[in-house]
């Protein structure tokens, strides 16, 4: 039945509960992170290493308030199983860069950091490939669910304990495309969070 009001709906909108983060209000803070990067990467050539699936349109829209040289690479990371709005903890490497990071200012561009523990497996994994740098942007970031202590250099906005969609976040794949953050409505999940 998902499958049906979703060819009908194709922006869902009546299955989500709240609008946690407006378009306009998303896009303000998109570009003051992209001129806050740009201001502190003047004179260097930044590495850019966006966590895929969920990563895709914050990259799209960040890179285009860069003034810096920068180049884009791509990390497909898995670290759900299981339920779908709970981390399981097991992170895999799906796809892995295509270039070396070694010598480099790496900025990993995540979309939402919740128990940490993706973040922690990539920044060590890629410790290890010796980077010049090493530096984390993400848009979202869910606190009081962190697991992993990680340090995290440009947040987009700090947002409460819920399962968000859109703007790159899926659930079960789907919802990505909706130009928001928003909230599923229960029924959709079936998880009472
Ligand atoms: P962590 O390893 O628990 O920090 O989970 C990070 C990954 O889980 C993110 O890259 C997302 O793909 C996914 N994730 C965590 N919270 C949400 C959410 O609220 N909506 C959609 N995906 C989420
Ligand atoms: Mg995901």
């Amino acid at each position: 039945m998902a499958r049906k009001r979703m060819t009908e709906m194709p922006h869902h909108e009546n299955e989500i509960a709240q609008v946690l983060i407006p378009e306009e209000v998303l896009q303000a803070r998109v570009a003051e992170l992209g001129a806050q990067i740009s201001a502190d990467y003047v004179g260097r050539d930044v590495f850019i290493v966006a966590i895929l699936k969920g990563a895709f349109i914050f990259l799209a829209d960040l890179i285009r308030h860069l003034t810096v040289p920068h180049e884009i690479h791509f990390m497909a990371i898995s670290s759900y199983g299981g339920r779908a709005t709970q981390s399981s903890g097991v992170v895999r490497i799906l796809m892995d860069l295509e270039a070396s990071p070694e010598g480099r200012d790496v900025l990993i561009v995540e979309d939402i950091i919740d128990s940490g523990r993706t973040l922690d497996y990539i920044t060590r994994n890629l410790r290890t490939r010796n980077p010049a740098s090493l530096r984390i942007c993400t848009l979202l970031d869910k606190p009081e669910r962190r697991e992993v202590e990680i340090p995290l250099d440009y947040v987009g906005f700090e947002i409460p304990n819920e399962f968000v969609v859109g703007y790159g976040l899926d659930f079960d794949e789907h919802y990505r495309n909706l130009p928001y953050i928003g909230v599923l409505k229960p029924e959709v999940t079936g998880e009472e969070t």
